[in-house]
């Protein structure tokens, strides 16, 4: 028997519909799905299965999960995003219609060195500016020269990554396209730049193919707490993590509510304690006064996060009762409002959410 107090409805249509957006945003441009880290927790498989039709290819970060897309029956180009490049790694991808990236001088001469039996495509990174991967614009183009005389390297498609396209100020974009277009300017291979932010907010990013991950997922990576925000309104949520309240009670006026006190009642108040916790992958950081949803009504976090438990003021609240259920983001709240009050981005909300919740699709 299932008595969970906590569950995670994942709605596979929502992440369908966001993909249409990013489709007609980049018309042009095929679609490399980013689904690491368990499709952003939405599920690796499950979300592969239902958009797979509709995709260029899926990208993922680790090797065990372009594994389990194989061992699971998908079929589509996978792409093996930067990741500690060996032998086997390179064989196990080059046998399984898996692309790497080469984001270094040793990833390219593991690749020239291989004598692979299946050929590999190759998606040869430059890093244009957030010095984290990506081989130097200095060796960039002879690199390339000699991924392009490798019998077993299939094709070359030149990437980097925006370190800031979802920030308002456009420069640190504009620049790191400017450089790749200097780098690359005599080299004809397909080209993959956008992140979801390049999608939404810089058009001259998208190229061959767009590499869109949070925004399937639903949430805007220019971080806005507003429905009201034109793109934030076209996207739909994709993941709603629902908790049941499991206890009511009257605190008096100067009573404090969890660890250590940290909220004190400024009036005689109702507190519901729902169940789920930081161990349930609800962050600890929320601090007092991060929205929560009650029967519809928006209540704020009174007292610290617990493991098992958070509490919430409902003394504005009519008709609440132990068992009705809480959102704690989703349907009605957004993921990025939460993640505001929590220091901490979406991305990290989902993908945070542990094994004990039950998940729900629909
Ligand atoms: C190389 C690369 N491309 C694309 C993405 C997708 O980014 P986003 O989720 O912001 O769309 C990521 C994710 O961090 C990434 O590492």
């Amino acid at each position: 028997m299932i008595n969970n107090t906590s569950l995670l409805t994942i709605n596979l249509s929502a992440i369908a519909s966001n993909l249409k957006l990013v489709k007609s945003l980049a018309a042009e441009s095929k679609v490399m799905a980013v689904l690491k880290a368990n499709a952003y927790g939405h599920g690796l498989v499950k979300t592969a299965k239902h958009i797979e039709h509709a995709i260029g290819g899926i990208a993922v970060a680790r090797l065990q999960e372009a594994m389990e897309l194989r061992e699971n029956g998908i079929t589509c180009p996978l792409l093996l995003l930067g990741t500690l490049l060996d032998n086997d790694t390179l064989n196990y991808c080059a046998h399984n219609d898996i692309a790497v990236v080469a984001h270094t001088n040793e990833n390219v001469e593991l690749i020239l060195q291989a004598s692979l039996a299946s050929p590999v495509s190759v998606w040869l990174k430059l890093d244009t500016g957030m010095h984290r991967l990506g081989v130097a614009e200095e060796s960039a183009v002879a690199l390339y020269q000699s991924l392009k005389k490798c019998e077993w390297v299939s094709d070359i498609i030149t990437m980097t990554h925006l370190s800031d396209a979802e920030s308002e100020d456009t420069a640190p974009t504009a620049r790191q396209l400017d450089d790749f277009d200097t780098i690359f300017s005599n080299i004809s291979a397909p080209q993959s730049i956008a992140n979801s932010a390049g999608i939404l907010y810089h058009p001259t990013s998208h190229r061959d193919w767009v590499r869109p991950g949070i925004m399937l997922f639903g949430a805007n990576p220019r971080q806005t707490s507003s429905k009201a925000d034109t793109i934030t309104d076209k996207l739909k949520p994709t993941m709603t993590l629902s908790a049941k309240i499991i206890a009511i009670r009257d605190v008096k006026q100067g009573e404090s509510v969890g660890y250590n006190g940290t909220w004190i009642a400024p009036r005689p108040s109702k507190i519901a304690t729902l169940g789920i916790g930081y161990a349930d992958g609800y962050p600890r950081h929320a601090n007092n006064g991060t929205p929560v949803l009650v029967n519809g009504q928006r209540v704020p976090i009174a007292g610290r996060v617990s493991m098992d438990l958070i509490t919430v003021d409902i003394t504005e609240c009519k008709g609440v009762a132990i068992g009705d259920e809480a959102i704690l983001w989703g349907e009605g709240l957004l993921a990025n409002e939460v993640a505001i009050h929590c220091d901490t981005i979406a991305y990290e909300l989902f993908t945070s959410v542990t094994n004990r919740v039950t998940r729900q699709y629909i």
